[in-house]
């Protein structure tokens, strides 16, 4: 009987001995990869993809990395929640990523919270969301961080005086609109108008003709980046606005790094947007991702800030899981990414905020120009390390 026993033991041991060495550690990654949007999850999962096939080494090891991968088909938080739902129950993941459209997001965080599930925002950009759930660290960018210090920009430096906003009738546009509005209005200017459009509107003319109409020295917009950016270049360009002396300005959404070679004829000097990358970027790091990017794309490829976002989420994630040695406690993870550090990122130096697990970073003022012929957000100003001024105006309760 006793010797039962052992031999009993002794195969329990044999069996539990090398499940406990291999571990997967699974990650569901949320994107859209359908719609009107499509390109958008297409350029993340590539960044995903580049950062997983560089990084196998630094694993734990016996330690492996699964990416369960679901489509969240666009600005669809009903689909997106389902989705994250079955990702936690069945899939039973370790962490949630993605997140193109904050709707989205803001539908899954308190599946985060409920099921204490790590949440990496990898771009949805609403200052709000990571107030959604302790689960939720951003490794993206806030509206805010671009919105408001564009203001302040255009109203001190360039002496503008009349502006006008329009964006995507959504969060995050909403984001723009009020902090491109505060920055512009404390530092002198005036707002004499503002408009909302469909988030994925097909064309934007008829917006753009009103406000050439109304005669603002400034146009501060934002759409959701990709084909829509280019959709509304096509509007101002067309409608002849930098002619009618309307500057055109916003955050990097409208030039999106990836979308450039398709927007056509545009000339050098009349558009700026701020933001916190731009492929073009000199830092070495960014040398260095641009072109494994292009190795494995394509030299015509580029990737663009959605890239980044996930490239560095992918770098929270991978510290979290080198910290633990592939053992993944959701509050140890949340406790490794507040105050993660990544001194290299090719956008500069990043920091998860310990007390609002949201991304503080550098903004780049950037001049849409030529560069060896071809068109390139080219970085002209640096603001230092910024944090969400959202959280200033709006202290949490
Ligand atoms: C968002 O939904 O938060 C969002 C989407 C696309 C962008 C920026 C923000 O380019």
């Amino acid at each position: 009987m006793k010797s039962l026993k052992y031999a009993l033991a002794a195969a329990a041991l044999l069996i539990a001995v090398p499940a406990a060495q291999a571990q997967t550690v699974k990650i569901g990654l949320l994107l859209t990869f359908s719609g009107p949007a499509a390109s958008l999850g297409d350029l993340m999962k590539k960044s995903v993809d580049l950062y997983v096939k560089q990084h196998e080494k630094d694993l734990p090891p016996g330690t492996k990395v699964e990416i369960v991968v679901r489509d969240e088909t666009g600005p669809n938080p009903e689909t997106t929640k389902r989705l994250a739902q079955e990702l936690i129950t069945r899939e039973r993941v370790n962490f949630l990523a993605g997140f193109t459209y904050t709707p989205n997001a803001m539908a899954v965080a308190p599946l985060a919270t409920e099921a204490k599930v790590p949440m990496i925002v990898m771009n949805a950009g609403t200052s709000a969301i990571v107030r959604q759930s302790p689960y939720i660290a951003r490794t993206s960018f806030t509206m805010w961080q671009s919105g408001y210090p564009l203001g302040q920009w255009a109203a001190k430096q360039q002496g503008i005086k009349k502006g006008y906003t329009a964006v995507a009738d959504y969060a995050p546009g909403h984001d723009i609109e009020n902090s491109f509005k505060r920055g512009f209005t404390e530092a002198g200017g005036e707002m004499i108008g503002e408009v909302r459009m469909p988030v994925l509107a097909p064309d934007y003319t008829p917006f753009m003709q009103r406000i050439k109409d109304a005669k603002p020295d400034v146009l501060c917009v934002f759409v959701p980046a990709g084909k829509q950016a280019t959709a509304l270049m096509k509007a101002y360009m067309d409608l002849g606005m930098a002619q009618a002396g309307i500057k055109l300005i916003g955050p990097g959404d409208i030039t999106p790094d990836e979308e450039l070679p398709n927007m056509g004829d545009i000339p050098s000097g009349i558009i700026t947007t701020m933001h916190h990358y731009s492929a073009a970027g000199n830092r070495p790091a960014n040398k260095a991702f641009v072109d494994s990017w292009k190795a494995a794309y394509g030299a015509d490829s580029s990737p663009g800030f959605m890239a980044v976002g996930a490239w560095d989420g992918m770098a929270a994630i991978y510290h979290a899981i080198k910290e633990q040695k592939g053992k993944i406690d959701p509050d140890k993870t949340m406790e490794l990414l507040k105050g993660w550090k990544n001194p290299n990122s090719p956008r500069g130096p990043i920091t998860i905020d310990a007390d609002t697990r949201d991304i503080v970073q550098n903004e780049y003022l950037r001049r849409l120009d030529r560069v060896g012929g071809k068109l390139a957000n080219v970085e002209v100003e640096t603001i230092e390390q910024v944090r969400d001024p959202w959280v200033r105006f709006n202290p949490p309760k």
